[in-house]
């Protein structure tokens, strides 16, 4: 057979004779068993899919990668950051959160912003969204609050009254349904967005000192949102707008670009902060701590494969490189759990090995076998520690840093009840007043969706507490009678 020309074969290398007609018992059939081509062909197409990912399923991919204008090295160790010019191959994926696999890019909804960097001491994952806060502050909530924004149970509906049942009764949720229901709730492309790492993360320096920092990737394209109107009828007509937007740019050399910058605390004021630092509903304000450069990201080349590179891409807030740390944010501390757990049974507990995964340096570890041990599984080399046989040994210079903590093991909750000073900063101080008006418009367009009224009146009664002429518009809008009591506060 020649090696030149490409001939069909079945999954085990066969020949194939024939792939268009399958094999009968005389010219009308029936099938005979005996056709294992088409058993084959048949069976594989039956396991085609894997789960879709129970949230962020919907989104899109490209390779890129960054590189560092600034030398931030009195800050960390992190070698991808050691030098002005240093450049680290990255891969991202942007989503939605609450659609399934095949839901429309322009709806309203937070957009994931998940950065996987190639580093020479293994893969540092950023999982980020569009925005700097989140909805809940403790990792209890997050099946709770999900479920609110999927289907109802008996309907299989999208529920508002459960959406706004659960907000009204978390009002830790304000900051970020404020940012939602801005016009930055639909951006225009992923192109046209910035991402934010949200949590508080720990950067270490050589010399052991620790910072608190806050990642914002600020889009060179400049923040542009979608009018609502138009995202509604882009819905219907091309609901994957935003994938192809992303894919056509990077294929027309149009490529776009990220400024990634920080916001570094000193370990010490996580202590005094007027905010509670670790409070993922919170930010940090910039006149308190200034963005500095970090470096650059661009995205410069398409997946080949949808599926390998971007359904099977596995992004985990638990993948740290030397230098940079998780902080005691309880919703962090919960996400370092859920998404490996996740991807173990998404695609498998050798997701790691997989290309998109796989780190680009070296790999040694004692763990061996399970389901599709596709590589060599670490061939006749030692499988236990220790060992007398020069196996791979643990760097003590890279263990994290110690972190004193005291107290009960108890469960309390946050501190701080102010939900309502950075969603009023955001109102009053940022947003112009045609942005109010778009705001306090989608907010009444959603709200009217609810029919259950102590629910709005529970919700009112918070954006009275954010702002007086907020909760008075969106009551008006709502024609929703207010008791006094909520008037006056
Ligand atoms: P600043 O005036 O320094 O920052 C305001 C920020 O708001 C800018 O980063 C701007 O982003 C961003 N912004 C503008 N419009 C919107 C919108 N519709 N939705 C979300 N963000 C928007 O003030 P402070 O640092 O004191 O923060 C004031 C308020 O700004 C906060 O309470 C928070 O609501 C919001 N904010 C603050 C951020 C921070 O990290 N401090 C980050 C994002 C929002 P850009 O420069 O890209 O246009
Ligand atoms: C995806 C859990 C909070 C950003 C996921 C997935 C899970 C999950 C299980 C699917 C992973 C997969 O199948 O590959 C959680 C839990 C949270 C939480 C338990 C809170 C305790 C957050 C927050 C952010 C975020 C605060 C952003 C700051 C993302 C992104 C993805 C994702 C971007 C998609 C990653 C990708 O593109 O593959 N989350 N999440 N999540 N989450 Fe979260």
């Amino acid at each position: 057979m020649s090696e030149e020309k490409k001939y069909l074969t079945t999954a085990t290398g066969t020949p194939v004779g024939d792939n268009q007609n399958s094999l009968t018992a005389g010219h009308r059939g029936p099938t005979l068993i005996q056709d294992v081509h088409l058993l084959e062909k048949l069976a594989h197409f039956n396991r085609e899919r894997v789960p879709e990912r129970v949230v962020h399923a919907k989104g899109g991919g490209a390779h890129g990668y960054f590189e560092v204008t600034n030398d931030v090295s009195k800050y960390t160790k992190a070698d991808f950051l050691s030098e002005v010019g240093k450049k680290t191959p990255m891969f991202i994926r942007f989503s939605t959160v609450a659609g399934e696999l095949g839901s429309a890019d322009t709806v309203r909804d937070p957009r994931g912003f998940a950065v996987k960097f190639y580093t020479e001491e293994g893969n540092y994952d950023l999982v980020g969204n569009n925005t700097p806060v989140f909805f809940i502050r403790d990792a209890i909530k997050f099946p709770d609050f999900i479920h609110t924004q999927k289907r109802n149970p008996q309907t299989h509906l999208k529920d508002a009254n459960a959406t706004w049942d659960f907000w009204s009764l978390s009002p830790e949720s304000l900051h970020q349904i404020s940012i939602l229901h801005s016009d930055r709730g639909i951006p225009a492309t992923w192109r046209h967005m910035n991402g934010y790492g949200s949590h508080t993360f720990k950067w270490v320096n050589k010399d052991g000192e620790a910072f608190f920092i806050k990642y914002h990737f600020k889009t060179d394209q400049g923040v542009k949102n979608l009018d609502t109107d138009l995202a509604s009828k882009l819905a219907s007509d091309n609901p994957d707008y935003h994938i192809e937007d992303l894919f056509n740019a990077i294929e027309d050399g149009n490529l776009p670009s990220w400024t990634l910058k920080v916001q570094i605390m000193p370990a010490a004021d996580a202590n005094t902060y007027r905010y509670d630092p670790f409070d993922v509903t919170k930010v940090w304000s910039h006149q308190d701590y200034p963005l500095i450069e970090v470096g650059r990201m661009v995205l410069d080349r398409n997946p080949e494969n949808y599926f390998a590179e971007v359904e099977q891409a596995a992004f985990s807030p638990g993948n740290f490189v030397p230098g940079v740390e998780a902080s005691p944010d309880k919703m962090l501390q919960g996400r370092l759990f859920g998404y490996s757990d996740a991807h173990r049974y998404r695609i498998g507990a050798n997701h790691e090995a997989l290309p998109i995964n796989r780190a680009k340096s070296p790999v040694n570890h004692y763990q061996r076998d399970g389901f599709m041990r596709f590589d060599g599984n670490g061939g006749s080399s030692v499988n236990y520690e220790p060992n007398s046989v020069d196996g791979p040994k643990e760097t003590p210079e890279n263990k994290t840093t110690p972190y004193g903590v005291e107290g009960f093991a108890d469960s309390v909750p946050y501190d701080s009840e102010d939900h309502f000073s950075q969603p009023r900063a955001l109102f009053r101080d940022v947003m112009d007043e045609d942005e109010r008006t778009r705001l306090i418009q989608n907010f009444v367009d959603h709200m009217s969706r609810v029919d259950r009224q102590e629910i709005l009146i529970r919700q009112i009664e918070l954006f009275y507490t954010v702002d007086t002429e907020l909760g008075t518009r969106i009551a008006e809008g709502l024609n929703l009678e207010v008791p006094e009591h909520i008037k006056n506060k």
